[in-house]
């Protein structure tokens, strides 16, 4: 039994790609421009703290945002009457079999609070920063030989451009410890007065999708700044928007700097650099820090007060162990224009994610890049976002929100299942650092994150078969277990558990108060239960009945004309459009999702039945990016490896030349669930799965393909 869980957990059976095949290809990928992008920065960053810079390796033509994981802001409250607290919510009450039950939809009574709760908190961009020149008209074009390249290889940006016949160089880097940019910078300009820098900063905006810039510049009300100089290399200025405010700590070496402002109704500040070589960090916290040195060797105690030099150093270490320890999939030797596009996707998302995605909370959809959805984050969308850390062997970014950010978003979901009438924990949904979800329709109906910790958990134990995994998510599993049990409804005519109505399924366009035996619900449930109910047996603990009672007597998967139906009796499934523009998650069942061992409960028939269907009908122009990764791992695990690699380098699943996944039809760029999915279907590829472990790529590839540390998934 050990020697074969042992054998099980052996990496493929290929050679280990060396530090220095990494290294060239990683570089190979290194991204390159001469001029701004109006819709994507360059970014340094960290998981929970990232700048986004244009051509001149700060933020002085493009207002490229600085977002972190802790900044947020509320507006004021409303001062309607009976709607000026959150606790005046009340939501609505929707028939649940046969009883009402309230769910968190905006209700048209309580119009204001409503909309309160879900514009509020909205993440912010903390600052901009960015070059002045002796002439305030400047603008790109006034600038010549322009030039940047962002190693990926020690997270360094180098931009370089002559002014009026000067050059000047950039370096930017990102502190991987603390939320700190550090810049340098070389010119005759900074001394000659023809170059200085500013730091302004935005009040909030009320967009759902702020893009691509974040904030509002000409706000002269309800946010004000103060600056401090902390010593004679240091200053602090404070913002404060409303109730909320936070810290800049601006840190410079050398004598003769100044720093000034803001000029009157701004709030831009002026930097006039003593020295010709600056060297500058511009940290960010929620609390003061206190003064520092910017050259200072000692490695500070206060993280917010790091050297330039220590940060260069910890940057150039951190990426090179990203890039050396996990896992790595070499497809340099190819000879195939698709392999290296394949190979350009999978290291770009792979720098992309690390800076945007590996958080303390759930990533957000655009990152730390810009605004979707306020920049709350999607608990449905988490799984999407981050198990690929796990996929590829990168744990510790992973354990920065796992399993700790269920632990702390326990309370709100208890309450919300026990307000209901459910037991156990109820996952929400659009959610901010708090754990509360915003109040909405398809929000209060979705149940498909409901199993996800269960995956991460299953997953985690696969790497650590040990008792401190069991025990750290015991209570997480129990409590999802628990809710779904209840929330399945023993149907007395069928003799099955339904679920729904009401719900959304993942396709959000279905009508909830028809939707009932979703494919796609149904598979993850059975999975969830089952995952649950191992977890108390490997405990030694009894499983609870009432899990297995509906783990075994959940409705059939719903089958229409030979193929799955997005739920049980859909009207017109395939030939009415509004069966299939959303989401196709019935193809999730047997991609994303491990088939079930029992027999009859899924038929491979049916699935390759769908598989074709939606090959055929389904408009992919209009869906979200990530389905194509989720339709590439169907196709891997029915055999078809072209045809994933076909769906992973489909026309309309974009990335542009830095690697943001381009949004699409429906939401603005980035759109990072398609680069996180991506890399869990290139590491399904590599990695295989349970009794297929991999690699499997095309077979014209295959003798030139080097892959390194990857498990089978599930
Ligand atoms: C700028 O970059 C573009 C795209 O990479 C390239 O086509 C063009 O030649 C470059 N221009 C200069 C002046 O380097
Ligand atoms: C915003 O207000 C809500 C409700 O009072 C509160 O829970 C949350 O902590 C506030 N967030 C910020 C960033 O002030
Ligand atoms: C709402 O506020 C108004 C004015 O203060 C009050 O008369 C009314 O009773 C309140 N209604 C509810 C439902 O609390
Ligand atoms: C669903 O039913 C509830 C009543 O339980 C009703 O208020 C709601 O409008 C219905 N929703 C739709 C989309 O039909
Ligand atoms: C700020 O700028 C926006 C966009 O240009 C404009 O619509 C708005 O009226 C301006 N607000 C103020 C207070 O000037
Ligand atoms: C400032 O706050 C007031 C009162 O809360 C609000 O009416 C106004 O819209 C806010 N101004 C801006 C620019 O958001
Ligand atoms: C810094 O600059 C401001 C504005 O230009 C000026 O008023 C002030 O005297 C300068 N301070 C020093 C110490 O140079
Ligand atoms: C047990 O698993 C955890 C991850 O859940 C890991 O951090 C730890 O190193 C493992 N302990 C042992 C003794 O293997
Ligand atoms: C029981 O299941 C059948 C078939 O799925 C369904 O049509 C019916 O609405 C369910 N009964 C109730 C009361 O929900
Ligand atoms: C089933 O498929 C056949 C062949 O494609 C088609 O003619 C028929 O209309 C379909 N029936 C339903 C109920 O969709
Ligand atoms: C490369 O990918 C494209 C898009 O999927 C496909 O049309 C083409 O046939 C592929 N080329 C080769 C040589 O496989």
């Amino acid at each position: 039994m050990q020697l074969l869980g042992l054998l099980l957990l052996l990496p493929s059976l290929t050679e280990a790609v060396t530090n220095n095949q990494r290294r060239r290809v990683v570089q190979s990928f290194n991204v390159r421009r001469n001029a701004s992008s109006s819709s994507t920065p360059l970014q340094v960053g960290n998981g929970n703290f990232a700048f986004g810079a244009d051509v001149t390796g700060l933020q002085t033509f493009k207002p490229y945002g600085i977002l972190s994981t802790w900044g947020w802001h509320n507006f004021s409250l409303p001062t309607t009457a009976n709607q000026t607290s959150v606790d005046d919510f009340t939501g609505l009450d929707w028939w649940t079999h046969g009883r009402l039950v309230n769910y968190d939809q905006p209700n048209p009574a309580e119009n204001d609070i409503s909309n309160w709760l879900i514009q509020n908190p909205q993440r912010i961009n903390l600052a901009n920063i960015g070059f002045t020149f002796g002439d305030a008209t400047a603008t790109e074009d006034d600038l010549q030989q322009t030039s940047q390249v962002l190693d990926m290889w020690s997270g360094q940006l180098t931009s370089s451009f002559v002014y009026k016949g000067k050059t000047v160089s950039v370096k930017t880097w990102a502190d991987p410890e603390s939320d700190t940019v550090a810049i340098s910078v070389e010119s005759d300009l900074l001394t000659s007065g023809g170059l200085g820098l500013f730091i302004d900063f935005p009040y909030s905006d009320r967009n759902k999708f702020d893009a691509p810039f974040v904030g509002v510049w000409n706000a002269t009300s309800n946010h004000s700044t103060t600056l401090q100089q902390t010593s004679d290399n240091s200053a602090t200025i404070q913002h404060t928007l409303d109730e909320n405010s936070y810290f800049t700590n601006v840190a410079w070496e050398g004598k003769g700097s100044n720093i000034s402002g803001p000029a009157k109704g701004t709030y831009r500040y002026l930097f006039t650099s003593g020295t010709s070589r600056l060297q500058m960090t511009v940290s960010f916290s929620p609390a003061p820090a206190p003064a520092s040195n910017c050259r200072s060797r000692s490695r500070s105690t206060t993280k917010n007060t790091r050297s330039l030099d220590t940060i260069v150093a910890a940057s150039t270490e951190w990426w090179r162990s990203y890039w050396c320890t996990g896992a790595f999939i070499d497809l340099s030797a190819v000879n195939s224009p698709n392999a290296t596009e394949l190979q350009r996707r999978i290291i770009l998302s792979q720098y992309l994610l690390a800076v945007n995605s590996a958080s303390s909370n759930p990533p957000q959809e655009s990152g730390l890049v810009n605004n979707g959805w306020y920049g709350k984050f999607h608990l449905e969308m988490y799984l999407w976002h981050s198990l690929h850390f796990a996929r590829w062997n990168q744990w510790p970014l992973l354990w920065r929100s796992l399993p700790d950010m269920y632990q702390r978003f326990l309370p709100f979901s208890y309450d919300r299942a026990r307000l209901q009438g459910y037991a156990g924990a109820r996952w929400g949904k659009m959610t901010d650092p708090t754990g509360r979800s915003a109040p909405g329709e398809i929000n209060s109906l979705l149940i498909w994150q409901q199993p996800h910790p269960m995956y991460f958990a299953e997953t985690e134990y696969r790497a650590f078969p040990n008792a401190t995994t069991l025990e750290k998510w015991d209570e997480i599993l129990t409590a999802s277990a628990d809710f779904m049990a209840s929330f399945a409804w023993y149907n007395q005519s069928t003799g099955v558990y339904d679920l729904g109505p009401p719900m959304y399924p993942v396709s959000e366009n279905t009508n909830p108060n028809a939707t009932i035996n979703p494919t796609f619900e149904l598979a993850y449930w059975r999975f969830g239960l089952q995952v649950a109910s191992s977890w108390k047996t490997r405990q030694g603990k009894s499983v609870p009945t009432e899990w297995v009672k509906v783990r075994d007597n959940l409705a059939p998967l719903p089958v229409i004309n030979g193929t799955y139906a997005v739920y049980e009796g859909i009207p017109d499934m395939w030939t009415d459009p509004a069966t299939t523009n959303d989401h196709p998650a019935m193809a999730g069942i047997y991609g994303l999702l491990p088939p079930p061992s029992e027999k009859g409960v899924l038929d491979v028939n049916v699935v390759k039945n769908t598989a074709e269907k939606i090959k055929q009908v389904w408009p992919l122009d209009e869906s979200y990016g990530w389905d194509f990764s989720m339709l590439a791992m169907n196709s891997l695990r029915l055999g078809d490896v072209e045809q994933a690699v076909a769906y992973l380098l489909h026309p309309i699943f974009q990335f542009d030349d830095v690697g943001y996944p381009v949004g699409g039809s429906r939401v603005p760029t980035p759109y990072f669930p398609n680069s996180a999915s991506l890399l869990m279907a290139a590491a399904m590829m590599a990695g295989g799965w349970d009794g297929s472990p991999g690699p499997h790529f095309p077979e014209a590839w295959a003798k030139d393909v080097d892959v390194d540390g990857f498990a089978p998934s599930l």
